[in-house]
């Protein structure tokens, strides 16, 4: 997608030498500054550092991770370090494994020589189907975009509401929940969107307001809090999320304080979707509430708060009282029951274990 008018993408190899560049995402809205990851530690400590962030993305950086480590020893028991370093950055986003496995699958069975290469390859591929993948979220989201905008008064733009950053940040290009927005306002459909500031890391505010802003697509930031309000006064007509790993059953993992916004859809009969990419989708479990590892992150995250200052720096200030202990859930599972549908590459699936089974033959437990 465009910064500053010039398309762009999260993450990219650089040509001629073992080196990945990333956009680093810690430093957004205020500061576009890019990284060079140049080894199996720089590769784990921008995902763990959330310098790199987002499921699709995430799984992107650690597939090249697997390639600079390879370019440094290919040798058996480096493989499978490297693969324990990355598994152990983030553990809620099941794409992480996915790409990992992948990696490590795909150059196993191959001399050490011709490992580095294989990996390289894999991970460019891994990358352009990511791509390939929201390009086709985005068209069936639009479907559904387009049914909604035909029962509005002409004109009258479709109110959408997100949570986090699902957009393009989140993945390697497009983005999975913003995939149907910009497809949507591609095809000319006027839109709007609420984005949920998105506490504690701001995730909303900073970077999907940010990308947003850049693509030129209408929005308004608004407080976690206040969704549910304007979904009760009728001015949300859909909630799109993304998630982090989805059940073989339907149940949506996804950043803190989803669950909330899907009770207050649901209250409020607004659809709300999920913008789900195969790689996002756990086969091997049925109860998202039970079976789900849920990162609890450093309760700085809530005591704490970073932005831009008068002076133009950066800074961090204290938001609660000295000794007051906080908690730092980062993500929640919205059961399958508040789920309308799920926006996968092959189609909208009724969040059901036969619902994705329909799609997904293959891949679906029997
Ligand atoms: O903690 P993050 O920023 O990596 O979490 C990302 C999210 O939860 C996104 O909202 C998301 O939907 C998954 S990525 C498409």
């Amino acid at each position: 997608m465009n910064v500053a008018g010039r398309p762009h993408r999260t993450l990219w190899p650089e040509p001629g030498s073992a080196a990945v560049a990333i956009i680093d995402q810690t430093r957004l809205p205020h500061e576009f500054a890019v990284l060079r990851l140049t080894t199996l530690e720089d590769a784990a400590r921008a995902i763990s550092d959330m310098q790199v962030r987002g499921a699709p993305l995430i799984g992107a950086t650690a597939a090249y991770g697997i390639w600079l480590a390879l370019v440094a020893d290919a040798a058996d028991g480096a493989l499978q370090a490297a693969a324990r370093r990355l598994l152990a950055t983030r553990p809620t986003a099941v794409n992480l494994r996915w790409a990992v496995d992948g990696a490590v699958a795909a150059v196993q069975s191959l001399p050490p020589s011709a490992r580095p290469a294989a990996a390289r390859a894999f991970a460019d591929r891994l990358a352009e189907d990511d791509v390939a993948v929201n390009r086709a979220l985005g068209q069936h989201g639009l479907a559904l975009i387009r049914r909604i905008a035909a029962q509005k008064p002409p004109g009258q733009p479709v109110n959408v509401l997100t949570h986090c950053n699902a957009g393009w940040l989140a993945t390697v290009d497009l983005g999975t929940a913003t995939a149907p927005i910009y497809a949507a306002a591609a095809a000319g459909i006027p839109l709007h969107v609420w984005v949920d500031e998105t506490r504690p890391r701001n995730q909303g505010a900073s970077l999907t307001a940010w990308e947003l802003r850049e693509q030129g697509i209408p929005h308004t930031v608004i407080a976690d809090n206040a969704g549910g309000h304007l979904m009760q006064h009728g001015r949300v007509d859909l909630v799109i999320v993304g998630t982090d790993r989805t059940t073989a059953t339907g149940d949506v993992c996804n950043k803190i304080g989803t669950y909330l916004k899907a009770l207050a859809a649901h209250d409020n009969r607004v659809p709300f979707y999920a913008a789900v990419p195969s790689s996002s989708i756990d086969w091997t479990i049925r109860d998202g509430r039970r079976e789900i590892p849920i990162e609890e992150r450093s309760a700085t995250e809530v005591t704490t708060i970073t932005g831009r200052l008068a002076d133009g720096r950066m800074g961090t200030v204290r938001l609660t009282p000295e000794g007051s202990p906080a908690a730092n859930p980062a993500f929640d599972v919205t059961p399958a029951r508040l789920v309308t549908g799920l926006i996968t590459e092959r189609g909208v699936a009724p969040a059901t274990a036969e619902g994705l089974r329909a799609l997904f033959p293959a891949q679906a437990p029997t």
